[in-house]
């Protein structure tokens, strides 16, 4: 056995570790940045004045009325986010998932009154589905025992106009129906909304990442489950044919959902569109961590952080997250 000796090691001609001697070098060399401005916070609203009601699937996640989702918004632009994606749990569900599309509903009036409190400060990001507000609990209306997709896209449309009426910026269609795109933009453009913006979920994968929110927002379908409309996780190009079909069909701005679990996507999506590129961190990525958090065997803020910083850095500028406000807290700490 031969020994290695002083004169036999050679010296690395890459020290990376030169670059990562002290805080300032590394801040100095950081390719990703983080910064609340990128952050959207989803939010639930429900009936009722003063109610803050836990979800028990997502800790630190609520059930919020009208006034209480108010001084949410309040604590976000304090924090510096200026974006919230809002979901409404209805007084009553019923098989055509009007709560989802009358002008009172309870997303209608949580617009209302949100522009009424924060302005343009806030920008205002309306989901566009039925799951929420049909009995079934399904993303759009029912022919039997199957979705029927052309029979969905007139009541997509008159939710995204009446959201848009009540001055939501932004409207979000997830319920990936065939041509919802184009069926809102010519609903929004003929109704003279031609300023409302859409967020496409462009490739929504039919994901076991959604449990968490389904309890929060009461929409688990009754029967049967929800590949028939969503994306079967295991294709990518198929994802990339979903945003650039929504492309064409007038969608602002994509999302890629859920995040971690499709970064790939979120890499396509940049790589193949000149427009902002969102990615939702969705209910079980966020409830995950808490629970491991919770257990002592992640660190909450570390393991938050890194996913973000990882789903910025794959080419997402939009960061839907549960952990909006409190990571808005954190950047905020380490920026000092
Ligand atoms: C509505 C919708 C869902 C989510 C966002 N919009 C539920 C679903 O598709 O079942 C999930 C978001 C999350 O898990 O955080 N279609």
């Amino acid at each position: 056995m031969t020994v290695l000796t002083d004169t036999t090691v050679t010296s690395p001609t890459f020290r990376g570790r030169r670059l990562r001697r002290t805080p300032a070098l590394r801040g100095l060399v950081r390719e990703t940045r983080l910064h609340p401005s990128m952050l959207v916070a989803p939010l639930f609203v429900r009936p009722g004045t003063g109610i803050r009601e836990e979800i028990g699937s997502m800790p630190g996640q609520h059930r919020l009325s009208v006034d209480e989702l108010a001084r949410e918004a309040e604590r976000l632009l304090e924090a510096g986010v200026r974006a919230v994606l809002l979901f409404g749990l209805p007084e009553t569900k019923d098989a055509d998932g009007s709560g989802a599309w009358i002008d009172n509903g309870i997303v209608q009036t949580a617009v209302r009154e949100l522009r009424r409190v924060a302005g343009d400060e806030l920008a205002i990001i309306a989901d566009v589905c039925l799951c929420e507000y049909t009995s079934h609990g399904h993303c759009g209306v029912l022919r039997g025992s199957s979705v029927d997709n052309d029979a969905t896209l007139p009541l997509l449309a008159r939710a995204a106009a009446s959201l848009a009426e009540a001055r939501a910026d932004v409207v979000a269609p997830s319920a990936m129906m065939d041509g919802q795109v184009a069926a809102i933009r010519s609903g929004l453009d003929a109704g003279g909304l031609p300023e409302t913006a859409i967020l496409a979920y462009a490739a929504k994968h039919a994901s076991a990442f959604y449990g968490p929110f389904r309890e929060a927002a009461d929409s688990a379908p009754a029967f049967g489950d929800r590949r028939a409309y969503q994306m079967d996780p295991a294709n990518g190009r198929e994802a990339l044919a979903e945003i650039l079909a929504d492309l064409d069909q007038g969608a602002d701005m994509i999302m890629v959902k859920p995040a971690l679990p499709a970064l790939d996507l979120v890499a396509a999506a940049r790589a193949a569109t000149n427009v902002p590129v969102a990615a939702y961190q969705v209910s079980g990525e966020y409830a995950a961590i808490c629970a491991a958090a919770e257990r002592g065997w992640l660190d909450r803020r570390g393991a938050a952080l890194e996913s973000l910083t990882a789903i910025a850095r794959t080419g997402a500028g939009i960061l839907v997250t549960y952990f909006a406000l409190e990571a808005a807290g954190w950047l905020r700490e380490m920026d000092r």
